[in-house]
């Protein structure tokens, strides 16, 4: 076996960002599963598995604390600490598998341990160093965060995953071309009427869905020698030695059973206390394939007055323009309706005063919300957050300020190169905001000075020029300048009027 264990190193992993890791928005999850925040402005932070390191990069330029990672891909280590020295933040990426990881005499207590896209594609030798290091190295009172892929929702998709596997041991093509070519041949099983695929309407869809996937994220899903799918019960049993104790999940709305689940279902859960039992239905109920939990070493229960207390503490943030918040979001019985009495002036209350961040009491004080009870702010304000539209807010800092302002800097002018970063860093949430790469070229322009939709249009256009590249409509490449130009202003008038208020109130730019 080499250095890589099998896991597949020949692709470079995709240059994602998770909120659900930014320690503000792991807080509040532990607030809503009723324990005390255990992480602060300042927490001892550690993600294993970095990958591009765009996630632990954001979180380490918005929040103070000490943040350390480690990631046995070179490449991927070398692109990450790039990302470092440019923000100057306290951080520590390490190259170290995480068997070496496990021991080093050299690292402190962490107050929080991270993994995305990780545990169910490591070897169980990789599984048990995890453990040995959350054993070892997670301060009592500390959180795990894991995410992995789960049953029962899998299971009718293992059949294409081991057809890869095989194709994975027999080709010659490398990662992107085994891909195609297990693609391929699940393509042709199809068409010569295999079984499997009648049998099983679930695998014929996942098949449709892999022909728009990312290779480089496929091989990372697929070609990898472990693939463990698990129960969140299996989990929860495997974690004990680690002395954890599960809190529920991270993705805050999948513990929403309102929006979730049918009435049938929610009677269901409700006959039990058991968090775990819980799970495990909500899991059968939605066919649940994917799945972030927290877990922490001696979690400390918060008492009815203390949870109040918690959340009144709290600030938010909307993540996007105000303009920008949907009607319905996406749940798992397709789309709930974000109703509008309850929403529009929360929002509204959020975007107001060039979006600053506010508590739950200043909320309460403006106009449209002052007839509300807190716990319905905190509860809208929750699925808002587990949606995407809304962060917790950390305070800020000339130093936290300063940070950002360098890392954006230096992703913005990446724009000009490379559409890789989707994500700019905000002192404000602590962490990433989507900006699109034209929203990028949009900002950058702004920030040379100018201000008139035109001009922000004609920058775009001399880069889409200098880099051979042309806008498309219906399907069809824009040739002409104008034709590109005509395209490109209504989204640069919007970026003055919309975006560009939220990304300065997010204190992004
Ligand atoms: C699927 S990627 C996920 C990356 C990142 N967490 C994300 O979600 O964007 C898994 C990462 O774990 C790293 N990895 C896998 N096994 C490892 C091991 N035993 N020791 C250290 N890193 C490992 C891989 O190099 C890869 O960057």
């Amino acid at each position: 076996m080499t250095w890589s264990q099998g896991y597949v190193t020949d692709v470079d992993y995709t240059f994602g960002y998770y909120p659900e890791l930014n320690p503000a928005m792991l807080d509040l999850a532990c607030l809503c599963h009723g324990v005390a925040p255990p992480l602060g402005d300042k927490p001892r932070y550690l993600e294993l598995g970095f990958g591009q390191g765009v996630s632990i990069n954001l979180h380490a330029a918005g929040s103070d604390g000490s943040y350390w990672g480690t990631d046995f891909n070179s490449a991927h280590v070398a692109g990450a600490r790039t990302l470092a020295r440019v923000s100057g933040a306290d951080i520590r990426l390490l190259e170290d598998s995480f068997e070496e990881f496990a021991t080093r005499t050299d690292l402190p207590d962490f107050d929080a341990i991270v993994l995305h896209g990780v545990w169910s594609w490591i070897t169980d030798a990789g599984r048990a160093s995890v453990k040995d290091i959350v054993r070892q190295r997670l301060r009592p009172g500390g959180i795990v965060y894991v995410s992995y892929n789960c049953l029962p929702g899998w299971a009718p998709i293992a059949p294409i995953r081991e057809m890869m596997a095989i194709c994975r041991d027999r080709s010659r093509s490398g990662a992107n071309g085994t891909i195609l070519e297990a693609r391929a041949l699940l393509n042709e099983l199809v068409r010569a009427g295999a079984d499997c695929f009648r049998d099983n309407p679930l695998a014929l869809h996942h098949l449709e869905t892999l022909r728009r996937q990312d290779p480089a994220y496929l091989a990372h899903e697929y070609l990898n020698a472990d693939w463990r799918l698990e129960n969140v019960s299996a989990l929860v049993r495997d974690l004990r030695d680690a002395k954890l104790t599960f809190l529920g999940p991270a993705r805050l709305l999948d513990a929403v059973d309102a929006i979730q689940l049918g009435v049938d279902g929610r009677k269901l859960i409700a006959r039990f206390d058991d968090a775990v039992m819980r799970e495990t239905l909500r899991d059968h109920l939605v066919n649940r394939r994917f799945r972030a939990d927290i877990f922490a070493k001696g979690p400390r229960r918060l008492t009815g007055p203390e949870l109040r207390e918690a959340w009144h503490e709290l600030a938010f943030v909307l993540m996007v323009p105000a303009i920008d918040v949907p009607k319905r979001i996406p749940c798992a019985r397709g789309e709930a309706e974000l109703d509008a009495q309850r929403y529009d002036p929360l929002i509204e209350a959020l975007a107001g005063g060039g979006y600053r961040a506010k508590t739950i009491d200043e909320l309460l004080a403006t106009p449209g919300l002052s007839d509300r009870r807190s716990e319905d702010v905190a509860e809208a304000l929750t699925i808002l957050a587990g949606a995407g539209l809304v962060s917790p807010a950390r305070p800020l800092s000339v130093e936290k300020e300063a940070r950002c302002s360098a890392l954006n800097a230096y992703i913005l002018g990446r724009a000009r190169v490379s559409m890789d970063l989707q994500h700019l860093a905000s002192p404000a949430t602590g962490g990433g905001v989507r900006a699109t790469h034209v929203g990028q070229l949009f900002a950058l322009a702004h920030g040379e000075g100018e201000d008139r939709a035109e001009a922000l249009a004609q920058y775009v256009w001399r880069f889409l020029e200098s880099v051979g590249e042309r806008l498309t409509k219906d399907g069809n490449r824009l040739e002409a300048k104008d034709d590109n130009l005509r395209a490109l202003m209504p989204s640069a008038e919007r970026f003055l009027k919309f975006d560009q208020p939220h990304l300065r109130g997010l204190r992004v730019i």
